[in-house]
């Protein structure tokens, strides 16, 4: 067998399932099984589920939680959560719940800019071509109008355009990078559809203008895309109080927590091996939401690590300080999300989640999904500055295991009971299982 198929895209759902079960499963039909278990019984749902992507042939679950109690800028929210990894809900809950009586979340938006790019290759003489630029501008805005209309109604369109020479990079090299505001929309389609007219105009207007030679007329685009880095669309989350309100069950001593707090922040400042897992902590939060609200976790994923290495090194997203024994503690990351086409009307969930966050623009999203990182980074070090991770983790664990293993409630009763006393692992909890059973 070699696994290698002609066609399979036009199979129909029930064909590929088919194919696929005899082709990798030693027992077909379990496999079949197992895959229908996860359709929906409403056909026209499943359906839409179907039409999201290409050769669908079940749906992949991953729970919705919801973490109360946010208190952000004077507003609670209940925060929808899409994740697989346990902890993280009850992490951000609790975060969320200790800050609501500490004067909540402040959060602020610094800016929106989006950015696209035509990737060009031009032989010539650069004056000539900055010139030919100059002169032709304005007809990116022109010839783009009916596309920009319905975005310039809500507010936004193109911001700028400029050329930008490249040839220290790769011989012949040049851009137009532009700037986009796309208001509530994270904007990919009209970025990259603005991006497409402004391609075809750069070549149209080249092979007319008077004073290039047959070479210089002959521009070459190689590509026409938006950037997913973003470091112009920034929001700002902050935390703050005296450190004697930080007192609480695990901080008996508030300013040893609050000093050994901004020590574990510093070290992910300098330190990429920590960094990495510090903002790894913080994209718990973040791309929960982000999920949820059906934006696009691997674009905010992209853009944000490459915002954590703007200065040469990878760094940590958020920061801490002690100033007039005032504890301070805040992020800043780039999140170009929206709250308006793409799945936002289109899946069902996610509509739900934007209306359970009463219908959010785009820049209380942003705000919202930069506090559920910064709360999941201030869970984290909690616990890693005091009780370690491993005790709230492992009791959470202990639910997966028992679900994995099928105990009853008797068991359950039974094997809490024990655990209340002695340390959670996976092969412990296995053993006393085993044990009960016998
Ligand atoms: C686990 O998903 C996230 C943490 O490792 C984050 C951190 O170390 O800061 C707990």
């Amino acid at each position: 067998m070699n696994n290698v198929i002609a066609g399979f895209s036009k199979f129909s759902k029930e064909e590929k399932i088919n194919w696929i079960a005899k082709e990798y499963f030693l027992n077909p039909q379990e496999a079949i099984t197992t895959l229908k278990n996860y359709w929906n019984s409403d056909e026209n749902l499943q359906k839409l589920h179907d039409e999201f992507i290409e050769n669908t042939i079940s749906n992949f679950y991953i729970p919705l939680g919801v973490a109360p109690n946010f208190l952000i800028n004077g507003k609670y929210y209940t925060v929808p959560m899409a994740i697989e990894e346990s902890s993280v809900v009850a992490a951000a809950s609790k975060a969320a719940k200790f800050w609501s009586t500490r004067g909540g979340f402040k959060a602020s938006v610094i800016d929106t800019e989006k950015i696209g790019q035509v990737h060009f290759i031009f032989k010539g003489d650069h004056s000539k071509l900055a010139d030919f630029f100059n002169q032709i501008k304005s007809k990116f805005f022109i010839e783009t109008e009916n596309i920009t209309k319905n975005m310039q109604k809500r507010g936004g369109g193109i911001l700028d355009i400029i050329l930008k020479d490249k040839t220290h990079l790769i011989p012949n090299y040049f851009q137009l990078h532009a700037t986009f505001e796309t208001i509530d929309s994270m904007g990919a389609n009209f970025i990259n559809s603005c991006l497409e007219q402004f391609a075809k105009i750069l070549k149209e207007e080249a092979q007319v203008h008077e004073s290039f030679s047959e070479t210089e007329k002959d521009i070459q685009v190689v590509m026409s895309i938006l950037s997913n880095y973003v470091p112009n669309c920034i929001v700002r989350a902050e935390v703050s109080c005296p450190i004697n309100e930080l007192e609480e069950k695990h901080i008996s001593d508030p300013t040893a927590f609050a000093e050994r707090f901004v020590q574990a922040v510093t070290i992910a400042e300098v330190e990429p091996f920590r960094a990495v897992t510090h903002n790894k902590g913080i994209m718990n939060g973040i791309d929960a939401v982000v999920l949820a609200t059906g934006n696009d976790f691997r674009a905010i994923e992209a853009g944000i690590h490459a915002y954590a290495s703007r200065n040469g090194h990878y760094s940590s997203l958020s920061h801490a300080k002690i100033e007039n024994n005032i504890f301070t503690f805040w992020l800043e990351v780039p999140l170009a999300l929206g709250t308006v086409g793409g799945l936002t009307s289109l899946h069902p969930l996610v509509k739900l989640s934007l209306d359970m966050l009463e219908k959010p623009s785009a820049k209380e999203l942003m705000q919202i999904v930069a506090v559920a990182g910064l709360a999941q980074n201030f869970a984290a070090l909690r616990s890693l500055t005091t009780t370690g991770i491993q005790d709230g983790h492992m009791k959470m664990h202990l639910n997966n295991i028992l679900n994995q293993f099928m105990a009853t409630e008797e068991e359950r009763v039974l094997i809490r009971k024990h655990f209340k006393h002695h340390v959670v692992s996976h092969s412990a909890v296995v053993d006393y299982i085993e044990n009960i059973r016998k």
